[in-house]
């Protein structure tokens, strides 16, 4: 193994594959190569990253420092099944594959998970992401705390079954709100109303969160058991019926929370829940 990871391949060439490939180029480590399925992926981010790219496993440059793994979850053992890695280090990023994926494939092999949402077209600041880091040996952890201390300054150890769980959280409070977004802007341009008028709402909503507990900081009909109001949307949603059965699901599930003895308690006690 290498004293410092110098030349990087980027095996993947999505969303986490540009962040990433681009703020590690910017600290000075050489995106030696760029791997994906398609030609357009791995050109695209070849070009901004001034490097090679390859459609091809058999054409991957295999004397790089470390393989960063980047690609959608299900086709990384299939790939890895097409390669010939021996003692590489090899790195992936996926919040809920496990350490032991690489097992058999390397003797060093590792996690970088960062946990935010990464489109393509919108840029970030690393610096505040966390990443959870995991390796099979100290040295390789070692390395790829280094490195992740690099672009970011919040860097945790995390073993991959916790790592799985933050994931899974991760899609309830991104994933899905995003979906909730997306239903919210079809309703309302079904209508011939701006999304721009929700906008506001949804920073509040997004940012009061970072001062009151979730469980406190929830409003509307389900919370409060207005039952009028509840059969009025369902009565104007029966015209998209994926989307009443939603509406019907989550906010059964508003008020069987509501209504759990726990946080009646802490509502009463804290008084937050105005
Ligand atoms: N996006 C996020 O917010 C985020 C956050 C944290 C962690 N992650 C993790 O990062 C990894 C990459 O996610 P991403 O959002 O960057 O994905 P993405 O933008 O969809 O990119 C996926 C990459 O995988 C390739 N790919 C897709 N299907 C394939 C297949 N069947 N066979 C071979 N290659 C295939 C794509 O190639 P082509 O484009 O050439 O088809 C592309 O290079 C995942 O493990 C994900 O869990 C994502």
């Amino acid at each position: 193994l290498v004293k410092k990871i110098r030349n990087i391949v980027l095996v993947g060439a999505g969303n986490v594959a540009t962040h990433l490939g681009l703020a590690l180029s910017n600290q000075g480590y050489h995106i030696t190569q760029v791997y994906s399925r398609t030609k357009e992926s791995a050109s695209r981010l070849s070009s901004l990253l001034d490097t090679a790219f390859t459609m091809n496993i058999t054409r991957l440059n295999y004397d790089a420092d470390l393989y960063l793994f980047c690609l959608k979850d299900d086709a990384v053992v299939p790939f890895l099944c097409h390669s010939g890695f021996t003692d590489q280090m090899l790195v992936h990023t996926s919040g809920t594959l496990p350490l032991s994926v690489f097992q058999g494939c390397s003797k060093n092999y590792g996690v970088l998970y960062p946990v935010q949402t990464f489109s393509r077209a919108r840029k970030l600041d690393l610096k505040r992401v966390p990443f959870c880091i995991e390796a099979n040996n100290p040295e390789v952890l070692n390395m790829i705390e280094m490195l992740a201390k690099e672009i970011s300054s919040h860097i945790l150890f995390m073993d991959s079954e916790k790592r799985k769980i933050l994931h899974l959280a991760a899609v309830f409070a991104c994933n899905f709100t995003n979906h909730m977004y997306a239903q919210a802007e079809r309703i309302l341009s079904l209508n011939g109303l701006s999304f721009n008028l929700i906008k506001p709402l949804i920073m509040e909503t997004a940012g009061k969160i970072l001062e009151i507990d979730p469980l406190f900081a929830q409003t509307g009909p389900a919370v409060r058991g207005d039952q009028k109001i509840l059969e009025e949307h369902e009565r104007i949603l029966k015209e998209l019926p994926d989307i009443l059965k939603l509406y019907t699901f989550v906010s059964n599930s508003i008020a069987a929370h509501r209504g759990s003895p726990e946080i009646r308690t802490d509502q009463n006690k804290t008084g937050k829940n105005e």
